[in-house]
């Protein structure tokens, strides 16, 4: 006897002008089905107002709850659980906010009633082009970065980038990271775009060269749902271009108990994925140092004290761990290409990656 069964995904990510028609859009999604909306304080005082004013008439609960990385785990994901008591099977999530607030809600949303249905608005560039659109969430468990997560894809997204005018400037920095990552690994015009406008973008917070900038987002978000829709369950193996920068930055984050973003560990591993690459000769030092110099001006981070040999050697085991049994480290082959790395991955390897890493950032950012 046997039960066989396949599921099937698709969604779609819209890029819309949610502000400028007091989101008509989440309106007409939400349609007359009983919702919860979860957002944060931050996001309330910008966009709280318009949204409930859009949704009147709509059967659903409002609920601004303080949610930041610290916060991002199991204890959180109950008390999300108990604000929607109020909900049926047929109803939907709302999740309006950062990375860590679509991870949370998303997670709630996949465990009440044995799974209800999602809707995420990102208002972080991070979220815009990573975090908010993929199927995955997930949380950090004893100290440990997403440990605990499922894969919970959204049935709708809705990116407006110019929420985006709000963010903190280091939060424009963080989401660079992400789509500098998706650039290195699979398209190099993408990077050329980016290293042109790159001092615009971060000012005007993603608004200016207007017509770049949409497309900018546009681009990485399409980049980023290809490759996830070549393996959407992680069921055809490990090797994932967007791993790129995934290897060693969980345990950045967690060793500086979460106190480094995720954007910047993201960065420093980049850097050190880099410096690997050309030590095994992957990828030139000249494209080496043009990776760092961008992520140097998008005001990343290349140097940090968790970042040592014995931390690499312990991420890579936990990388092995994850990936079925190789590390599978993500390295350039060029800018726009990437390849995986499994052997040969030692301490030594490690401190030799990092000295070259030292060195490039000694000549670049002195
Ligand atoms: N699930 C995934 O596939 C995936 C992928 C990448 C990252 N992530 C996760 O995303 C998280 C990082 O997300 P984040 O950087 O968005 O952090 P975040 O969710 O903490 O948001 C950052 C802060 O900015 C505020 N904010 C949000 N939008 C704003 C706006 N438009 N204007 C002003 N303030 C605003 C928020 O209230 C919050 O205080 C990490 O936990 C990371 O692990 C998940
Ligand atoms: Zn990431």
């Amino acid at each position: 006897m046997r039960l066989s069964t396949t599921r099937e995904v698709s969604y779609d990510v819209e890029v819309v002008n949610l502000t400028g028609n007091h989101f008509q859009r989440l309106r007409d999604l939400l349609e007359s089905r009983r919702s919860t909306l979860i957002t944060t304080p931050s996001v309330d005082h910008l966009l709280g107002e318009s949204i409930r004013r859009s949704l009147e008439g709509v059967d659903f609960e409002y609920h601004v709850i303080q949610l930041s990385e610290k916060q991002k785990n199991l204890q959180t994901v109950q008390s999300l659980c108990a604000r929607t008591s109020g909900l049926e099977r047929t109803s939907v999530v709302v999740a309006v906010g950062g990375g860590v607030c679509t991870d949370l809600v998303s997670m709630t949303a996949a465990v009440v009633r044995r799974g209800l249905e999602c809707i995420r608005v990102p208002t972080t560039l991070i979220g815009q082009v990573d975090a908010g659109i993929g199927l995955k969430c997930g949380v950090n468990y004893e100290g440990l970065k997403s440990r605990i997560g499922l894969f919970h894809p959204p049935i709708n997204v809705l990116v407006d980038p110019t929420i985006l005018r709000t963010l903190p400037l280091e939060h424009i920095s963080y989401g660079l990271a992400e789509i500098i990552k998706i650039a290195i690994v699979t398209d190099e015009e993408l990077f050329y775009q980016l290293d042109e406008h790159l001092e615009d973008l971060l000012q005007s917070r993603f608004q200016n060269p207007h017509h770049e900038a949409a497309n900018i987002v546009r681009r990485s978000i399409a980049l980023m749902l290809e490759q996830l829709g070549q393996n959407p369950f992680e069921m055809e193996g490990y090797q994932r271009l967007v791993d790129f920068g995934h290897t060693f930055s969980p345990l950045i984050e967690s060793e500086a108990g979460f106190s480094i973003h995720h954007g910047n560990a993201v960065a420093l591993d980049m850097a050190l994925s880099s410096a690997i690459g050309a030590l095994r000769g992957t990828i030139s030092w000249k494209e080496v140092e043009r990776i760092y110099r961008l992520l140097h001006r998008a005001g990343l981070p290349l140097d940090c004290p968790y970042l040592t040999p014995e931390l690499c050697v312990r991420a890579i085991a936990n990388a092995e761990a994850h990936r079925g049994g190789c590390a599978n480290l993500v390295v350039p082959q060029k800018i726009g290409a990437g390849v995986f790395l499994n052997n040969g991955l030692d301490r030594q390897h490690m401190q030799n990656g990092l000295a070259r890493m030292g060195e490039i950032v000694r000549g670049i950012a002195p």
